[in-house]
């Protein structure tokens, strides 16, 4: 009998709803799966055949925790993702050294761009936790100034309205080969509930937007259950990379009746 982790946090309102559908798709497969806090401090790592790191939405305040727990669980069992690959992923300058098309990103308070609208947000962060989106040159040059003054990286970027338009395009990888891909909802646009963000609809993507995920996925080494390659457009149409997601990504599961079972084919192929 295979065993795995389920890597989640201690999370207070229960709010990963792939979970189950994961481990039931686990157990069909005779992959016996058990959901566990990736800070709990009783876990025996080396129990498990495979941990895979899911819903650790906790990790932005407690990264180098979050660091060195992957590479510890990783020595003892085989960690999906790698640690190396989260260790690299969590924090996004690995943007700057990757090389494919990105968002415009100016990474520090001084010399400041000159555009329409600024969004700005740490390098570190998921959820958009600390970003701003702004018209006012000032009030983004300071965001940025108090990130730095924090002891973070601040990334600054010109607003992309096409994320309002054509939305920004999710494509979905589970060992390399694509599942599904979805069209998100803008995260910065007024008016946005917490079910408007979490809503998105399946989409197929285009072929430059392939080619580009292609090109990123070519660029990180190792074994990758599963990759998120989040896609918008510049004004000029050309597709762009604003974040590979390779640590905790909501997979979207549920839009797609093959995904649950291209991701536990993948965890198979990787075992
Ligand atoms: N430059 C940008 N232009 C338009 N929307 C943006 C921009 N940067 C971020 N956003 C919006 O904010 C969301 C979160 O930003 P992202 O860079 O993906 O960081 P994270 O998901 O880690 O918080 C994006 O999905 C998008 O909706
Ligand atoms: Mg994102």
């Amino acid at each position: 009998m295979t065993i795995c982790a389920y890597v989640t946090f201690d999370d207070p309102d229960g709010n990963d709803d792939e979970r189950e559908l994961v481990l039931a798709s686990w157990r069909e497969a005779g992959i016996e799966g058990r959901a566990v806090r990736w800070d709990d401090p009783e876990a025996d790592w080396s129990a498990f055949d495979a941990a895979v790191v899911r819903s650790v939405w906790d990790y932005v305040e407690r990264r180098a925790e979050f660091v060195a727990w992957a590479h510890r669980a990783g020595s003892v069992t085989k960690l999906l993702n790698p640690a190396a690959v989260i260790e690299a992923n969590t924090d996004k300058t690995y943007l700057r050294d990757m090389g494919v098309p990105i968002v415009p990103t100016h990474w520090s308070s001084g010399d400041f761009p000159q555009w329409d609208e600024y969004v700005v947000k740490p390098a570190i962060s998921a959820g958009a936790k600390a970003t701003i989106r702004t018209s006012d040159r000032a009030a983004a040059k300071a965001h940025a100034a108090k990130l730095e003054a924090e002891g973070r990286t601040p990334m600054i970027q010109p607003y992309l309205d096409m994320v309002e338009a054509e939305g920004e395009t999710s494509l979905l990888y589970f060992n390399r080969v694509l599942s599904h891909a979805v069209r998100r909802n803008p995260m910065l646009a007024p008016g946005q509930t917490q079910a408007d963000l979490a809503r998105a609809e399946l989409r197929t993507p285009a072929p430059d937007q392939l080619e580009l995920a292609e090109k990123v996925l070519a660029e990180v080494p190792g074994d990758l259950l599963y990759a998120r390659v989040d896609l918008v457009r510049l004004p000029d149409g050309r597709p762009v990379l604003i974040e590979l997601e390779l640590t905790e990504p909501y997979l979207f599961l549920s839009h797609s009746e093959a995904a649950v079972g291209n991701l536990t084919r993948a965890l198979g192929e990787l075992l």
